[in-house]
């Protein structure tokens, strides 16, 4: 094999691990670094807003030192995993990297601006990973050079919790590239499920709808939020109410998963209820902002700026 498709795919069959950038550091890019660190890997962790890069980094490592206190891991395992993650407001740092995960806002254009900018910087055999929630892979992979190279890497969140990550080839994914996902994941500890190029994949077909019409039934007055997360919770056996979950995910990337389905599928029962439409018009993100459908005054929100 002495193609460069293969020779990364190589490097990812031996040890020690390879390097792996992270572009992105809201709520879901610092989860991913966190566990890549963890696991051995070495991480470069890209924003463009250096306020997000510093609250990222910042959790992180408030993160790991939670797990000394909680006797996971020693000091000594705290020092080097931290000295693993380089943080870097230059994609030009991420030449090194094997695999970039990008993580970036959930709209196309964003991501097809932020792939084209990764393959310019990196190197031409990098394996190009997309965390989005619910955008066509193929057409995430038709705006870069190498399709072949890009696939879905769908984490969950909390990252560092969460066991799950589907894991989505493009129309045109080389096999070896869906190897090589599925062998990052199952590295990091996660169950991988593959499932087809599909608008929400399987995660958020379920799920998204279910949130949405949760937020129907509070905008019509059905019940408020906290009768509604109960009747999940208790009735369903749920470990989250459909509205505490939104607050977790964020509204406004709720918003753009259901314009998503709604764009994929073209079909109005994925329409977006507009209570969520206004919420994110009026900036209550959820957690990260201090106010969702919930109030979380200790918050400390990704800075946007
Ligand atoms: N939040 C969730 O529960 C969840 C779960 C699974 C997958 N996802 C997906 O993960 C991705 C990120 O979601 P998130 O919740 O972390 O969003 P977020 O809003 O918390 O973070 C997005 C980050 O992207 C950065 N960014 C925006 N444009 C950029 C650019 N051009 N270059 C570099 N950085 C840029 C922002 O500064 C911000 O730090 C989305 O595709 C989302 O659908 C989210």
């Amino acid at each position: 094999m002495t193609d460069p498709l293969h020779r990364t795919v190589d490097r990812f069959r031996g040890e020690p691990p390879g390097t792996i950038g992270v572009v992105g550091a809201g709520t879901m890019g610092r989860g991913i670094a966190e566990v890549l660190i963890r696991h051995g890997y070495t991480a470069f962790l890209y924003d463009s807003s250096t306020a997000s890069l510093r609250v990222g980094m910042e959790s992180i490592a408030r993160a790991i030192a939670r797990g000394v206190e909680k006797g996971r891991l020693t000091s000594e395992e705290r020092e080097t995993a931290l000295a693993r993650l380089q943080p870097t407001s230059e994609l030009a740092a991420l030449i090194g990297a094997d695999l970039v995960i990008e993580a970036v806002t959930e709209q196309f254009d964003i991501k097809a601006t932020v792939l084209r900018e990764i393959e310019r910087h990196c190197r031409p055999d990098v394996v190009l990973a997309t965390n989005t929630s619910a955008i066509s892979i193929t057409r995430l992979a038709a705006v870069t050079r190498r399709p072949e190279l890009v696939v879905g890497i769908h984490f969950f969140n909390p990252v560092p919790i969460m066991k799950l990550v589907e894991i989505v080839p493009g129309l045109q994914t080389d096999p070896e590239v869906v190897e090589t996902a599925r062998r990052l994941v199952v590295s990091l500890g996660k169950t991988p499920v593959r499932v087809s190029d599909h608008p929400g994949f399987v995660s958020n077909r379920l799920l998204m709808p279910m949130i949405n019409e949760a937020i129907y039934c509070l905008m019509e007055g059905v019940a408020d939020a906290q009768a509604v997360d109960t009747v999940m919770k208790l009735g369903m056996n749920h470990p989250m109410g459909p509205l505490e979950l939104a607050d977790l995910i964020g509204l406004d990337v709720c918003l753009d998963i259901m314009r998503a389905l709604f764009d994929g599928f073209k079909d109005s029962k994925y329409r977006p209820c507009p209570l969520l439409e206004r919420m994110v018009s009026a900036g209550w993100l959820g957690r990260k902002t201090g106010r969702g459908f919930y109030e979380y005054p200790a918050a400390s929100p990704n800075d946007k700026s």
